[in-house]
């Protein structure tokens, strides 16, 4: 997330209508693609789609190549669309500047300017080979759907979304600590989804000794996020779910040593990694380097307060049920943030909410300004 975001609508509303084709076709690469951004593409000639591709990871061709492929012939004047500027280096693969031009297409419109230095260029080179180019259609989209390449190439960090489950009166546990369920079947489906869209979620040991979670998919996507538990004791129960890894991995990070409860997890096909001193802030720069773009903060308020604190969580998506359990010892959601008057409250930017049957799901952006120059 940067703060050049546009609200200005660019472009006819087929324009727009192609460019959220893009976004469809470069969805279906969500969670496989990092550290590449999701990217699809469509190639239009009278007003007719004659080709489409999306990226689907890693080593492979770029969205651009497939939709000009089964475009053929039909490229020649034909008007590309594409959510992400063209890429305009040799990577992994050649450059897809050089793929347009030699297909002469005549138009590439384009969602958004690519922010990665070492990549960007091609809206250039296109426009000296005489095509001409558009930028900005559906920007906001373009640039919601690659917020976690965006946050990689800008500030070297995963993108943090911190996610948690509370009750009206702002409990997400019990005072003995029981959580299972704060909310309903069609949030924790809605929970299942956003895990498919990250690449790692990250808990604490206390929330594997209290809670017991799996933190899959639970078969709602073939992608299963890196499970990653941030643990200072490594004191952690051996059978608990999580360390089932037939379905997803699982990444032990820890600061004390322990060679025996090491070697049994190993065995279990869990990696476990030291980090020493165990912060969010370590966490995150560890797994920008390791090729993450997205994480979800699936903690609870101790571990979540010192990630907010931290600058590891851009976005926050709050889950409230109609219920009220109080408690004065129940736990928030979120712990010591240091903040002692109402006018340094954090205030959440560009709100949206969903109804998920009687579960509501506010979703906010903490301020740039709060978390930049924490990083
Ligand atoms: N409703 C919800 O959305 C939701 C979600 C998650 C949790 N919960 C509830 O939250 C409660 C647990 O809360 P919690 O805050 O203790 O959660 P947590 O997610 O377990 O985080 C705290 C744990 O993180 C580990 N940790 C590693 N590095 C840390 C660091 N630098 N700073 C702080 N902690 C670090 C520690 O594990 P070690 O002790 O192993 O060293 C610590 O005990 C449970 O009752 C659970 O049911 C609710």
């Amino acid at each position: 997330m940067d703060n050049s975001t546009t609200l200005t609508v660019i472009g006819s509303p087929f324009d727009q209508a192609m460019m959220q084709r893009c976004l469809q076709l470069a969805y279906q690469g969500m969670g496989k693609t990092s550290p590449n951004p999701l990217v699809g593409a469509v190639v239009v000639k009278n007003g007719t789609i004659v080709g489409e591709g999306y990226h689907p990871g890693i080593g492979h061709p770029h969205a651009e190549v497939f939709a000009l492929n089964q475009a053929g012939e039909d490229s020649v004047g034909a008007t590309l669309y594409v959510n992400l500027e063209p890429c305009n280096h040799y990577g992994h693969t050649p450059p897809c500047s050089q793929a347009i031009i030699e297909a002469r297409i005549a138009t590439v419109v384009m969602g958004m300017a690519d922010p990665n230095v070492t990549a960007s260029g091609g809206k250039e080179r296109l426009e000296q080979a005489g095509i001409t180019v558009m930028v900005g259609v559906e920007e906001h989209a373009c640039r919601e759907l690659n917020a976690g390449f965006i946050q990689r190439v800008l500030y070297q960090r995963p993108f943090g979304i911190f996610k948690y489950a509370m009750t009206l009166d702002g409990k997400i546990a019990t005072t003995i600590g029981h959580s299972a369920w704060v909310t309903d079947v069609a949030a924790r489906n809605r929970v299942y989804e956003q895990r498919s869209r990250c690449d790692g979620v990250i808990i604490g040991g206390n929330t594997v000794r209290q809670d017991n979670p799996y933190l899959t998919t639970h078969g709602k996507s073939d992608h299963n996020p890196l499970r990653i538990i941030m643990t200072r004791t490594f004191n952690l129960p051996p059978q608990a779910r999580i360390f089932q890894t037939d379905e997803a991995a699982t990444l032990v990070l820890t600061e004390t040593e322990n060679v025996e409860q090491q070697k049994t997890l190993e065995q279990k096909g869990v990696e476990v990694v030291q980090l020493s001193p165990l912060t969010p802030k370590a966490v995150m720069q560890y797994l920008y380097q390791r090729g993450l773009a997205k994480v979800l903060w699936e903690c609870g308020g101790t571990l979540g307060a010192r990630a907010i604190n931290e600058g590891a969580v851009q976005t926050i998506m709050a889950f409230i049920a109609p219920k009220i359990i109080g408690g004065v010892t129940a736990p928030g959601p979120i712990g010591e943030l240091g903040l002692t008057q109402m006018n340094e409250a954090l205030i959440l930017e560009q709100m949206n909410w969903e109804q998920l049957d009687n579960d509501y799901l506010l979703i906010g952006k903490i301020a740039q300004s709060f978390w930049e120059d924490k990083l």
